[in-house]
């Protein structure tokens, strides 16, 4: 069972005295209700590093003022007997109960100013600034070698290694691929709000990028109507586009041509749920 260690100064103890005895120290951070892409992550920690923190923190300043935080799911005890069964398991769970209260004033933020403007950060402008300053936070408590991000979420993954290239911390950020389910829905806490009739229709999201993918090894490289294969497949089958943009991998700059490597970028609603999923197309 991991040790459960719910504040900071006895998280960077224990991280200081792993490290003391020469022990690479591996971070998966989490907002929880854990899954299989969770646990992959947590897998991949294990192999990069010799012992493994997951943090599990709902994070309140990336969410705005209309989204979920009231909402988003949990379930600590759960989130512990995953953690247990796994092959390996995990050395710590850090879980604070609050990250902020030093009785308000918090004033200070990391931005990645341009990475974060575009696709979500365009609906949530406040989102990447919470995420980016939480997992900075994260990285000073914790203090470890190796992190642990998902390429389901891809923008977050990249402006987290630019944060980390831009600001020297001495991190190896590492993107792992995208667990779905067997029908192919990109797995996510939220999908547990998705009623069987939505569920059904999100897969609208996987199958879009998959047919824009194949359109564009048999020869479609013009981004717009690859988009607009992928925006009328998710809208015939019910759900609400928020976004769906072919850009480069690395700066998430928009392409009308693919000419490199490009991941094809959607968000999309279905009822009250925004779901977000993506492709890298490498042709
Ligand atoms: P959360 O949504 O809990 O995701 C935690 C990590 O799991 C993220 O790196 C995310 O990309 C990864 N992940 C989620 N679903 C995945 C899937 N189906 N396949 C692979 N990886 C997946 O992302 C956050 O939390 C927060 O923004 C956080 C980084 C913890 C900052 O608060």
């Amino acid at each position: 069972t991991p040790e459960v260690i719910s504040e900071k100064e006895e998280m960077r103890k224990w991280s200081r005295s792993m490290r003391a005895q020469g022990k690479r120290i591996g971070l998966v951070p989490t907002m929880g209700f854990l899954h299989a892409g969770h646990l992959s992550l947590v897998a991949q920690a294990r192999a990069h590093s010799d012992v493994v923190v997951v943090s599990i923190y709902v994070n309140p300043v990336q969410f705005g003022p209309t989204e979920d935080l009231a909402t988003y799911p949990s379930d600590f005890d759960g989130d512990l007997r995953k953690l247990t069964a796994l092959p390996g398991s995990v050395d710590v769970v850090f879980h604070p109960p609050n990250l902020y209260d030093y009785g308000g004033g918090h004033e200070s933020w990391v931005r990645v100013e341009k990475l974060e403007l575009g696709l979500c950060g365009k609906s949530r402008p406040l989102f990447f600034r919470g995420v980016a300053t939480v997992v900075m936070k994260l990285f000073h408590i914790v203090e470890p070698d190796v992190a642990l991000f998902g390429k389901k979420d891809y923008q977050q993954w990249r402006i987290i290694q630019r944060m980390v290239r831009d600001l020297d911390f001495s991190i190896k950020v590492i993107g792992a691929e995208i667990i779905r389910d067997n029908d192919g829905l990109a797995m996510s806490s939220r999908n547990v709000h998705l009623s069987p009739e939505e569920r059904e229709k999100a897969l609208s999201i996987n199958k879009s990028l998959l047919k824009a993918k194949s359109a564009a090894k048999d020869g479609q490289v013009h981004c717009e109507k690859l988009q607009n294969l992928a925006i009328k497949c998710i809208t015939d089958a019910g759900g609400r586009i928020d976004y769906a943009e072919i850009v480069t991998q690395n700066n998430l700059e928009k392409v009308e041509q693919i000419k490199g490597p490009v991941v094809f970028c959607v968000a999309a609603w279905f009822g009250k749920v925004r779901l977000v999923d993506n492709m890298e197309i490498n042709l």
